[in-house]
């Protein structure tokens, strides 16, 4: 399979809004084993549809050392979130090579679709609670930058133009 292209931060298209799936067919299926290989391929551990250009709300994640617990969030919405918070280094495969501290809250219960429409109920922690909270952020439109000061935004996407023009030059 040829990876799906990732958009670059600050392309326009990463603030899209994305709207809840509708049909748990094969196409949804095929579409979240694509993103899945393209997380894997990239050696990412999360990918939004968002970031594919596909403007619908399903997430995939694998937060494990092995790479073989792919986990697929369709439609996802946190129903609870600890006020327990922590500062935690990110980084984002449309931002590459960019990496900040972020504060988001250390637990969350997520309830969400899977690729038959049934529902889960996740209860995380840590890294995995990390990641769903970044990832969730992309369906709405926003990248982790965004949380950085606005100075640190604005050099951030200087570099990414600059390294967008020097691969295309
Ligand atoms: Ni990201």
């Amino acid at each position: 399979m040829t990876p799906l292209t990732i958009l670059r931060y600050p392309d326009p298209r990463l603030r899209t809004i994305a709207r809840p799936v509708a049909a748990f067919d094969a196409r949804l299926r095929k579409l979240a084993n694509a993103m899945l290989e393209t997380m894997y391929e990239a050696a990412g551990i999360g990918l939004a549809a968002t970031q594919v250009d596909v403007h619908e709300r399903l997430i995939v994640i694998d937060v494990s050392e092995t790479r073989d617990q792919p986990l697929v969030l369709i439609n996802p919405e946190i129903i609870w979130a600890s006020d327990e918070t922590r500062v935690g280094e990110e980084g984002c495969l449309s931002v590459p090579g960019i990496y900040d501290g972020v504060e988001r809250s250390v637990a969350v219960k997520v309830r969400a679709l899977d690729l038959d429409g049934k529902h889960q109920l996740h209860d995380t922690e840590g890294m995995l609670a990390v990641c769903i909270q970044h990832e969730m952020d992309h369906l709405v439109g926003k990248v982790f930058v965004e949380y950085l000061s606005p100075l640190k935004r604005k050099r951030i996407k200087t570099k990414m133009i600059k390294q967008i023009k020097d691969e295309l030059a």
